[in-house]
């Protein structure tokens, strides 16, 4: 049964740019992980922070083995480069060249059904 992980990343109006100029340039290394299935950054409309990081993967082992990869590290290298600590904590807040983010927070789900278009 596929997992979902979304990672919910709260970020400040003067700081949107910047975080979607960064995934708009990111590693694209996630694509290529074992169990692997499905990417989407999604922005808000609802007038919240909060954008979400949706990924989807075969198993809960999968998602945990990428964590831990290079492949990770490599995706975030740019985000904890930028200031903040590696992405396995929390980052700080958003000063020009700090991490876009000033909160995060992973949601786990497993997937019971799923459908999509038939077009
Ligand atoms: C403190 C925690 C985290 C922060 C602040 C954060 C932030 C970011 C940022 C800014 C990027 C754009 C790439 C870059 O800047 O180099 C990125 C990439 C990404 N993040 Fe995170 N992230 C965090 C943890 C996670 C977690 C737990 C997941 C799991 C769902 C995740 C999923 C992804 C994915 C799939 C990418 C694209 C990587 C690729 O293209 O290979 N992130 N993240």
């Amino acid at each position: 049964m596929s997992v979902v992980k979304i990672n919910v990343l709260s970020v400040p109006p003067e700081m949107r740019e910047t975080l979607e100029k960064r995934f708009a340039g990111r590693a694209g290394m996630v694509e290529s992980a074992d169990g692997f299935e499905w990417f989407e950054l999604l922005r808000p409309l609802d007038g919240t922070d909060n954008y979400l990081v949706y990924t989807r993967w075969r198993s809960a082992e999968d998602f945990e083995a990428w964590q831990s990869s290079q492949a990770f590290s490599a995706g975030h290298a740019r985000a904890a480069a930028a200031g903040g600590p590696p992405p396995t904590g929390h980052p700080g807040s958003g000063a020009a060249g700090g991490p876009a983010a000033s909160g995060a927070e992973l949601w786990s789900f497993e997937v019971l059904q799923s459908a999509g278009s038939k077009t």
